[in-house]
């Protein structure tokens, strides 16, 4: 990205794409899991799947059906490409369905939350006693003049108290807008003006690997630029100093202390706004991904119920940060529609040892563990000693999000840690289908190493070619959806050009998923991943015009391009390539300082792993930088495909020798 010149162009669908993955391996599913399974039969799979297609009045009202409503909705779908409408003419409550349905039950005393602190502090809420904690805080919400439709920021660690924001939002049909507590306060504040918000909610600090991360002083900084801000609430967590701004900070305590242990749940529009949530998209920057009420409750409680098989004595743990889409709709919603325990975690995979999550396992009785590809090769080469020395015995079900699993990983997961007994779920989706679309269903599917297998009655996927016709199996293309979900994007916020732009202009009517992917002759889909110019690093969405924008906006710096590279631990390992200004040196001390200024515009999850220096960037004639080329160099240190577009060859020489 050079300073002046910012590409705003739709995602790019290139000719063709390769899949080199082949994996032959089949596991099916024990009959004891099976017998024991909410869905135990390829045919009632099937069976589903027709009804979903045939009679989706039926299909989804079935499912809607299981939900509280304070009006029956009146019309399924309304659909005018790209803009769905679902349950049109009913009233439902989220934080309703999440909670009041389970007090008449015995469900009011069981565990909703068990939290972990890092520390080892633990603490476990019924359903009755999360019902209070949400209804006080929806009150003290109101009393800071919070209204249905307001936006209300939430910039926490993993606390309960952050899953109780969350339900108090929903419950006055405030709209939230978690930011992960790793992100800097630069994105912390745009992510709040994009967003309009009236209020943020944070803590005094994190605990993370034993330290502190300071999210009051960030918040504090961030708050100087956002002019819609009334009010912040600090939660007090590790008791380090913080600032507090007389009228406009309150602690979360204090808003408690006298409120009432009563609220009614809003009742609210199938399409009230739900939530924002910002995720990277090709250009710098981030994607307000708009969700709304009934839709995003129904497919969170029907995919977890689903795909988890989730059952009334179930421990479930999903070790998703809050912050991210996963942690929305599979630590707090999906689970606690369904009546089930959710586990939470609020410290470092290995802190104080590498063994913290078999010992929380453990410790916890987890039946059913949910995490991301990375983690699981980062576990892989702390080593085997780590698991075994912990009993895992009370798993029954593993499940995995975030990028694709490469065989080896699936392959260690499902000994060391699933004793090859439990199935694994490795469920493809995204922030902008607020639930999973593609995944087996662990009492029927066998399931592939690598593959996400099939997609979920309802949900129509193909894989197509650039002119829309289906690929033929095994025949690389582009992952598409071709009928609207309940749960999915119902616009970026304030931005429906580029909503129209990134996800329904490729194919006319269809959603584009901007991922690459092939159907085996199974029919089960392998995704490859993204092929945009957004990378995929330790599960994490990142967009590389972001990082671009981020490091020209030093002063050293003139021109940019991030690229990935391969990286066994991390999925990939960004690589920035950097033109200087002409009065500036390289030197290894200004690699740090650009390393250091993306983590403080950005967080430290985008710091560049590896910055190089050049004289000039690869460009094609009309003045792209020709990316594809500096992949290349970055992976394997040769270039070897097409370079006729290239401007100046010489370019292409110093890189390579760089
Ligand atoms: O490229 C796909 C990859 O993650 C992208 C979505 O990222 P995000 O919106 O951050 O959501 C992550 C959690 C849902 C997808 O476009 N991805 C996600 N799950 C898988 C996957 N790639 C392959 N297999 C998966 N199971």
């Amino acid at each position: 990205m050079a300073k002046t010149f910012r590409e705003a162009s739709a995602t790019n669908v290139s000719d063709s794409i390769k899949s080199v993955l082949h994996e032959e391996r089949v596991f099916n599913p024990s009959d004891e899991f099976s017998e024991e399974a909410r869905i135990s039969s390829l045919r009632r799979y099937k069976t589903l799947r027709r009804l979903a297609e045939k009679d989706p009045e039926k299909f989804w009202g079935n499912i809607a059906a299981d939900l509280h409503w304070f009006t029956p909705w009146k019309k399924l779908l309304s659909w005018r490409a790209p803009h769905a409408k679902w349950f049109t003419g009913g009233k439902t409550n989220l934080s309703y369905n999440c909670l009041d349905r389970h007090l008449n039950s015995w469900k009011k005393t069981k565990a909703a939350i068990i939290w972990e602190g890092e520390p080892g502090d633990v603490r476990t809420l019924t359903y009755q006693q999360l019902h209070s904690e949400v209804c006080k805080f929806a009150n003290g919400l109101e009393s800071l003049g919070v209204k249905k439709g307001d936006t209300v920021g939430i910039y926490m660690g993993m606390v309960p108290e952050a899953a109780i924001a969350m339900l108090a939002c929903t419950r006055i049909g405030a709209v939230h807008n978690v930011v992960f507590g790793g992100f800097s306060a630069e994105a912390l504040r745009e992510r709040m003006n994009d967003s309009n918000a009236k209020v943020l909610i944070t803590q005094d600090g994190s605990y993370r690997r034993g330290g502190i991360v300071e999210l009051k002083k960030a918040a504090d900084e961030a708050a100087k630029k956002i002019p819609t801000l009334e009010h912040m609430i600090v939660l007090k967590r590790t008791d380090n100093e913080v600032m507090m701004k007389r009228k406009r900070d309150h602690w979360w305590n204090d808003l408690m202390l006298n409120a009432s242990a009563n609220h009614g749940a809003a009742r609210l529009n199938s399409e009230h706004p739900l939530y924002i949530l910002y995720t990277s998209g090709s250009t710098g920057k981030p994607k307000g991904i708009f969700h709304t009420t009934a839709g995003n409750m129904l497919w969170a409680y029907y995919t977890t119920r689903m795909v988890f098989d989730i059952q009334d004595d179930d421990v479930y743990w999903c070790s998703a940060d809050i912050g991210w889409v996963t942690g929305h709709s599979y630590v707090v919603y999906g689970p606690l529609l369904n009546g089930a325990t959710t586990l939470m975690y609020e410290g470092a995979p290995n802190w104080p040892e590498p063994d913290r999550f078999w010992e929380v396992i453990e410790r916890h009785k987890v039946s059913i563990f949910y995490t991301a590809p990375t983690a699981i090769r980062a576990f892989m080469r702390w080593g085997d000693e780590h698991p075994q020395k912990h009993d895992l015995s009370s798993l029954r079900l593993l499940g995995t999000v975030g990028e694709p699993i490469n065989p080896k990983a699936w392959m260690w997961y499902h000994r060391l840690i699933g004793g090859k007994n439990c199935p694994i779920v490795d469920t493809w989706w995204q922030t902008e289908t607020g639930g999973i679309m593609i995944s087996p269903l662990p009492g029927v599917t066998p399931t592939k190493p690598g593959s996400a297998t099939l997609p979920l009655p309802g949900i129509q996927a193909d894989v197509v070619r650039k002119d829309g016709t289906s690929c033929n199996p095994d025949e690389g293309g582009y992952l598409v959806i071709k009928h609207p979900w309940p749960s999915m994007l119902r616009t970026l916020f304030g931005d429906d050009k580029r909503y129209k732009e990134t996800y329904w202009s490729n194919y006319k009517g269809w959603y584009f998923t901007g991922d690459g992917a092939r159907k085996d002759k199974d029919g089960y889909f392998w995704v490859m991943g993204r092929v945009d110019d957004v990378v995929n690093v330790s599960g994490h969405r990142l967009g590389t015009a972001e990082i671009e924008s981020s490091l020209v906006s030093h002063r050293a710096v003139v021109e940019s391009a991030v690229v990935a590279r391969p990286d066994e631990i991390k999925g990939n390992a960004l690589v920035a390539f950097v033109t200087l200004g002409s009065k500036m040196k390289p030197s290894a001390a200004l690699k740090e300082t650009l390393r250091s200024h993306v983590g403080r515009e950005i967080g430290s999850i985008a710091k560049p792993d590896e910055i190089r220096f050049a004289e000039a960037l690869p460009k094609t004639r009309s003045g792209k930088i020709m990316r594809r080329l500096l992949r290349e160099i970055a992976s394997t240190g040769q270039v070897s495909g097409d370079i006729t577009t290239l401007e100046d060859f010489s370019v292409l020489e110093e890189l390579r020798e760089e």
